[in-house]
């Protein structure tokens, strides 16, 4: 019996068939480093070569923005993608409205990258999930710098506009923990004169520090401080950059692994960051048998293969420092909860709240449609687990993580489920359905 089936109406069906999941998984190319390797081979002066890259619809849309700005990027589907970069400063005046879709890191890294590029205008859209998201986070630094940007809501959401022009170096306190908006002034500082000092809360994801620097920027990093600093103008000259597997993507099998009694699964290739690790270490704490097998690295990225065990899940909390290593896991973290014993408490992750969705609220109803104890709060979730689920019909709001939560939860329910809006998971994983009929 098929586990999921795709429907005619864009919605998944999942009749839980109760076998265990068995197999080996080569998860998709990690999004965030597939965007930078985009974006850092149109900067540069000569050729990048890209291998493992993402193909979503979230890269598509950086390639797409790169291309009409004048980068020569080849087939995204070969195996080994080349970017004939253009130079830092010297982007091409688009002759349209470049359009970012559905990816945040795509419209905020370009924020920082179009505001440095003196004397061309340029306007930037998205769908209608990311023309709601906050761009006053990136905004207000820029603007700091010298940047020139119009939109709506008080210059703070898409559709943008942006004049490009010579910026001055800022040292800059974040209040909130993200490389999307560290990324967007570190790229607006690449050809600007002068050191840019950047301090977050929490250290967030440091791929584009890691890549910048194999680029050629002058770039240091206070891990402790989590603190960056970059000294301009930096010419980047193309490289070869290996994509790992992204580990957000590798997180449902993980859960799904884990709560699913009897199964084995081996995921290979997948980075272990440790500004990304955060899924593994509270999985841990949740008892999960998850074990690194074959560590290496791979253009100055750490890379592991995974392999994981089903287990009786105990609740944990969740909070501070570790929200930004896992902040794209809570949905399937969230599942996981619902399948063990006690209460799991999420804190301090009211940044889900302006995600591709509200996460938190998205989470909450549709695991309590399930049939899960679940209270949402203010920035988090208590999530008491251990009662059977029910299948029942499920709406994914068009955010891709959700409908891959959803999925794993609905697989470990009785009765069957129907999640509404699952294409959505091409943004980020689309190969999910064609995966989980191999395994399940
Ligand atoms: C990303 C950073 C994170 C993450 C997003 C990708 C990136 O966002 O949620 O999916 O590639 O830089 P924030 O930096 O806004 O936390």
């Amino acid at each position: 019996m098929a586990a999921i089936t795709i429907t005619s109406d864009d919605a998944w069906q999942i009749q839980p068939n109760g076998q265990p999941l068995r197999g080996t998984i080569h998860v998709p190319g990690d999004k965030s480093i597939s965007h930078r390797a985009l974006m850092l081979g149109a900067l540069a002066t000569g050729t990048t070569y890209i291998q493992g890259l993402l193909v979503g619809d979230d890269t598509c849309s950086t390639a797409a923005c790169f291309r009409e700005l004048g980068a020569t990027i080849s087939d995204l589907n070969s195996d080994l993608v080349t970017v004939e970069g253009i130079g830092s400063g010297r982007l091409k005046e688009p002759l349209d409205v470049l359009n970012a879709g559905n990816s945040g890191t795509t419209m905020r890294l370009l924020l920082g990258i179009l505001a440095a590029q003196t004397g061309r205008f340029f306007t930037l859209t998205g769908d209608a999930s990311l023309r709601s998201r906050p761009m006053g986070r990136v905004v207000q630094p820029l603007t700091q710098m010298g940047a020139q940007i119009w939109g709506r809501d008080g210059h703070r959401r898409a559709p943008l506009a942006v004049l490009g022009q010579a910026l001055k170096p800022i040292t800059y306190t974040s209040p909130i923990a993200s490389a999307q908006v560290k990324s967007a002034i570190l790229l607006a500082a690449l050809p600007t004169e002068g050191t840019t000092i950047l301090r977050e809360p929490y250290r967030s994801r440091d791929h584009s520090e890691r890549m910048l620097q194999a680029f050629g920027a002058q770039l240091t990093v206070e891990p402790e401080e989590a603190t960056v600093e970059l000294t301009g103008p930096c010419q980047l000259s193309g490289q070869t950059v290996i994509v790992p597997g992204d580990i957000s993507s590798a997180a449902f099998w993980l859960v799904a692994a884990s709560i699913t009694p009897g199964s084995e699964l081996l995921l290979t290739n997948v980075g272990v960051n440790p500004t990304r690790t955060g899924i593994l270490d509270a999985l841990w704490n949740m008892g999960a048998d998850i074990t690194l097998e074959n560590e290496r690295m791979a253009t100055g990225e750490p890379v592991a293969d995974l392999r994981v065990r089903s287990t009786q899940l105990q609740g944990t909390t969740i909070s501070g420092a570790l929200i930004p290593r896992l902040i794209d896991e809570i949905p399937i973290l969230a599942v996981a909860a619902a399948f063990a014993t006690g209460t799991t408490q999420i804190r301090d992750a009211a940044e889900l709240r302006v995600k591709e969705s509200d996460r938190l609220a998205a989470i909450a109803t549709q695991l309590q449609h399930l049939g899960a104890t679940v209270t949402e709060i203010s920035d988090g979730l208590d999530i008491t687990g251990g009662t059977p689920l029910y299948g029942n019909a499920l709406e994914s709001y068009g955010d891709h993580r959700m409908a891959m939560s959803l999925a794993i939860a609905a697989l470990n329910a009785k009765g069957s489920s129907r999640i509404h809006q699952a294409s959505a998971a091409a943004v980020s994983y689309p190969n999910f359905v064609t995966t989980l009929q191999h395994i399940a």
